[in-house]
């Protein structure tokens, strides 16, 4: 690993430019005893031309070196703009997809090689709730066929004559009338159908959630209830979170941990005091900048940053930092050299909790949030 915390820009991009992440830091909040290890992790969706004969002519970098770690029974948030990877990752790390290149590692073992009879147990323990409760959910599907479909391709965890009571028993765990078995999801509201899909994801006894922006199809009254019973529910069967949202109060509020993404990349990761009132990325200062604050007096003293231009496409990203051409404090070096998710030179050793990880050249702390 390179001292100076970088590495040169056109030494190759995407599988090979993986390594961009310094490893777990000595320093930053780390995640405890990893149950799930994500390594330099790429999905690049190719781009073909011609309709006979189709020739790839470029690739989508949709996660183009992704790195870290989940540990039991923690959360860890991911936030970012719309398009940056996060539902990518989330999808490589269910098996819904393949990456292209690197590693998920759950209990040590990477599962990216796995198939059959391996991959069928690994994915019971891995499990998804989605973003939108009014389309994930099969109209013409009862809440108990729903909730029972997984003991379908598991019935190991529940024999046939078992299945009623097990769903009834979670429809009670997620709050919801055992008696409302029978029902359509048509017949519940938004709040109600994502705890059916919370019932569903939890009903294999899995031991790491990814939720997908859970609760971002929900009105803000109803986003509480949901938040409070995956947390509830947490605790009582010892689960790990994998939290993705665009909305920083909450992923705030619910994770241990938060790392940002930019542009198919982590930029910066930590916990959330870290990330939260220290950050040291010019792109998590200007995302919390744009957090509503309640406080009247807070909300007046508080920096707001405006970024200019839009975010250039994965097809084509920029090249050492892509946050380049969107930083106010981008230097020719930003353009030469990708900077590496490792804790800043300026920062290694002190005793602050701005010595967390953070792509940047010229990491500085700047506090946006009022505390
Ligand atoms: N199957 C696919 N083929 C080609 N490009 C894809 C495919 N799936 C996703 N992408 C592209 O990959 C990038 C990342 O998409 P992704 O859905 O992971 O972003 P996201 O962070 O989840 O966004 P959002 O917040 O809007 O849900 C986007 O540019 C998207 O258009
Ligand atoms: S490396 Fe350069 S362009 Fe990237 S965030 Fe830091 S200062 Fe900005
Ligand atoms: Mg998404």
């Amino acid at each position: 690993m390179p001292e100076t915390g970088h590495e040169k820009a056109g030494e190759g991009s995407g599988a090979t430019e993986a390594g961009s992440w310094a490893g777990p830091s000595t320093r930053s909040v780390s995640a405890g005893e990893a149950i799930l290890e994500v390594r330099d992790l790429v999905k690049h969706y190719p781009l073909t031309q011609g309709i006979v004969r189709k020739k790839q002519v470029g690739a989508v970098k949709a996660v183009d070196g992704v790195s870290f770690d989940l540990g039991r029974g923690e959360t860890l948030g991911i936030v970012g703009e719309s398009g940056c990877g996060k539902s990518t990752v989330a999808r490589m790390l269910v098996q819904l997809e393949k990456p292209t290149a690197g590693a998920i590692r759950y209990k040590g073992e990477d599962i990216t090689a796995l198939s059959g009879r391996a991959l069928k147990a690994v994915r019971r323990n891995i499990q998804m709730v989605f973003q939108d409760p009014y389309t994930s959910l099969n109209p013409r599907m009862t809440v108990g066929d729903i909730i029972g479909e997984p003991y379908e391709i598991h019935p190991e965890v529940a024999p046939k004559g078992d299945r009623r009571r097990k769903v009834q028993d979670l429809l009670d765990v997620v709050g919801l009338n055992p008696e409302y078995i029978n029902r359509y999801p048509h017949q519940f509201s938004g709040g109600q159908r994502q705890r059916i899909g919370i019932a569903r994801g939890l009903a294999l006894n899995p031991e790491i959630i990814v939720a997908d922006e859970p609760v971002s199809a929900l009105d803000v009254s109803v986003q509480a209830q949901v938040i409070n019973l995956m947390e509830k529910l947490q605790d009582e069967f010892d689960l790990s979170y994998l939290f993705i949202a665009h909305d920083l109060s909450i992923v705030r509020h619910i994770s241990d941990r938060v790392g940002v993404m930019y542009l198919g990349r982590i930029v910066e990761i930590g916990s959330d005091a870290e990330i939260y009132e220290h950050p040291t990325h010019p792109y998590t200062q200007a995302l919390l900048s744009a957090v509503p604050v309640p406080d009247p007096t807070a909300r007046d003293h508080r920096e707001r940053i405006i970024l200019s231009g839009d975010v250039p496409s994965p097809a084509d990203p920029p090249s050492g930092c892509r946050f380049r051409t969107r930083c106010w404090k981008a230097q020719e070096r930003c353009a030469l050299e990708v900077p590496l998710l490792a804790v800043p030179a300026v920062f290694r050793g002190a005793d602050t909790p701005a010595a967390h990880d953070s792509a940047c050249h010229f990491a500085e702390e700047r506090t946006v949030v009022p505390r």
